[in-house]
């Protein structure tokens, strides 16, 4: 038998070949039990003795080279295609769809205001939750005894009775004031905290975004001017905005801001209470006494402040009438957005 005839017949064989299917039906014709190769092994001892000793070696040489070719040509047949093999993964299957999540609510309605106010070239930053009783109330013109302090009604820290969790973002002016040269124009966005019942229009934890500007020469007028070009943006363009006499300790003048009601167009309905308008946010020119303790000269410079609650603008804009959704994680409300 010539056996570099044999080789060249499983290498022909080899090379037709293209599944592993077929691979195993080739293995078996040459390596397997009653394969080729076995054959000829017993047929070594068929032979005259002085002939099995070269016959044997050409027969064991035949056999590694087929065991390489085999292994070879497995791995052609694997390349690239390992993790089909493995996992036996059926990649003709459909998928699953991944579900995409979308924003919050507060995170969205905060970020649009952030965008509008950065437009107009203010700079967004942030201050902490836990506060001095001294940047949440004194710093801002609200003395100790003051009834106002009512108003801003605060988490105490059991063991630290002058900080507290700020019950607004106002704080925020106070420290930013202090550590910054005018001119100024800053917007603070961030949580707030207020021991409240919780009903459908308190939570004792909410949102506030928080705004001012200080320079030379800022005057009422260019607070209106902005406040009416945010509230358009937010609200639409056909809305009107007024100013309607407020007090807060920490601006003078101060006025609490209204829009045109957004349902009833201002003729008056149950969203507004009859009133055809609405409160958005509380805003004033920053008090002389707040410039005292920050040590900005009220003298040379002039400024105004703005807070406003991100719940508020959210319910009014997407007309949600229940400040409980925003914290309860129900999708069916969440998906909404
Ligand atoms: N801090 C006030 C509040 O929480 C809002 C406000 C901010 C009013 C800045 C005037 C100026 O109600």
């Amino acid at each position: 038998m010539d056996i570099n005839l044999i080789q060249t017949q499983i290498e022909g064989d080899l090379a037709k070949i293209d599944s592993l299917s077929e691979l195993e039906e080739v293995r078996a014709k040459y390596l397997g039990r009653k394969g080729l190769l076995a054959e000829l092994t017993g047929a070594i001892a068929g032979l005259p003795v002085e002939q099995r000793g070269a016959f044997g070696k050409q027969v064991n040489a035949l056999k590694n080279q087929t065991l390489d070719l085999f292994i070879k040509k497995e791995k052609e047949l694997t390349a690239g295609n390992t993790v089909v093999k493995k996992s036996n993964l059926d990649i003709g299957m459909p998928g699953i769809a991944q579900e995409l999540g979308v924003l919050h609510p507060i995170t969205r309605v905060t970020e649009e205001v952030c965008a509008i106010f950065r437009k107009m070239g203010f700079s967004i930053l942030g201050g902490p939750e836990i506060e001095t009783e001294y940047n949440n109330f004194t710093g801002l013109n609200i003395p100790l005894e003051h009834p106002s302090r009512e108003a801003f009604d605060t988490f105490y820290l059991k063991d630290y009775s002058k900080m507290l969790l700020r019950s607004h973002t106002s704080p925020a002016q106070v420290r930013l004031m202090k550590d910054k040269k005018p001119p100024l124009a800053i917007v603070v966005p961030g949580r707030v905290y207020r021991p409240d019942a919780v009903d459908a229009s308190h939570s004792f934890m909410f949102h506030q975004i928080e705004g001012f500007m200080v320079d030379e020469n800022i005057k009422l007028s260019d607070l209106k001017g902005l406040l009416e070009t945010f509230a358009k943006a937010v609200f639409g363009n056909d809305i009107k905005m007024r100013f309607r006499p407020h007090f807060f300790p920490f601006t003078e003048p101060s006025a609490e801001v209204d829009i045109s009601c957004i349902i009833c167009k201002g003729k008056g309905c149950s969203v507004c209470g009859r009133k055809g308008w609405l409160e958005i946010l509380g805003s004033g020119m920053i008090h002389p006494n707040v410039f005292k303790h920050v040590g900005i000269d009220a003298k040379k410079y002039t400024g105004f402040a703005f807070g406003m609650g991100v719940e508020r603008i959210a319910m009014l804009k997407y007309g949600i009438n229940d400040i409980r959704l925003f914290f309860e994680n129900d999708l069916r409300f969440l998906r909404q957005f």
